[in-house]
């Protein structure tokens, strides 16, 4: 009688044993397929302090280029007042999605597809987008893709809206570091239409499309946070 219970008691333990095992190989799992920039976890708290600010006023957010997701689920609980909406080139999707399902928030909104080189002003049932964040991307893509940002945001946002871009620049044609230079040479080497942009041609851009410039943010890492309105 004593060795059957033992012997129950032995399954039992090996059985929650088991169970205990298969959770944490899932969560290590799940940790595992949430893609992770480590310039996000150093960048999110200076960018969500400049993003408060800014889009105080602000209802409906449209990120582009949203990346690894990490952005979005930072910036979502910290700015409750807006819906954050993320967006990506269709491979990114899932990566983002495994960061809402981590750190789930009632204002952030799975990716839409938006690709700067064909997708037209995206549209959702939540109205109008009147703020926009980039974050790391005008050096990334060509310039004819810069500018077809700056037209299509100019067109969609209706005036008061705010356009917030973080990433490095150049000021009167020169780096503002010597990590910066290398960067530059590096995307250049790997995508000869890419590189850092310089701020002055940026700036002029964004007035031909009716974004004037409020404000021009030193940001940690040599980068800037620029905040335009639509005026
Ligand atoms: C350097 S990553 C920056 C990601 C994120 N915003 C961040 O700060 O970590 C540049 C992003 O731009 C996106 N991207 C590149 N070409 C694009 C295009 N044509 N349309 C939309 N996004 C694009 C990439 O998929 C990538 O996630």
């Amino acid at each position: 009688m004593q060795g059957g219970r033992q012997c129950f008691a032995h399954k039992v333990y090996r059985y929650r044993l088991c169970a205990r095992v298969i959770q944490c190989m899932h969560a290590m799992m799940a940790r595992m397929t949430r893609p992770f920039a480590q310039s996000c976890e150093n960048n999110q708290a200076p960018i969500a302090k400049v993003l408060q600010t800014a889009f105080a006023h602000s209802r409906h957010v449209l990120e582009i280029g949203s990346g690894t997701g990490q952005h979005g689920v930072y910036f979502a609980p910290r700015l409750p007042h807006v819906v954050w909406q993320t967006s990506e080139l269709p491979e990114h999707h899932a990566g983002i999605a495994a960061w809402h399902a981590h750190l789930p928030a009632p204002n952030l909104r799975t990716p839409l597809h938006f690709d700067m080189r064909t997708s037209a002003w995206p549209q959702t049932a939540e109205g109008v987008f009147d703020a926009v964040f980039t974050s790391n991307t005008l050096h990334i893509v060509g310039w004819p893709l810069v500018q077809r940002l700056f037209a299509l945001a100019g067109a969609h946002v209706p005036q008061g809206g705010v356009l917030v871009v973080y990433g490095p620049f150049n000021y009167g044609g020169t780096f503002t570091s010597a990590s910066n230079q290398a960067f530059d040479a590096w995307l250049r080497a790997r995508d000869a239409a890419s590189g850092i942009r310089d701020f002055e041609t940026v700036v002029q851009l964004a007035q031909q499309h009716g974004w004037s410039l409020q404000h021009d943010h030193p940001m940690p890492a040599n980068n800037r946070s620029l905040v335009f309105q639509k005026t």
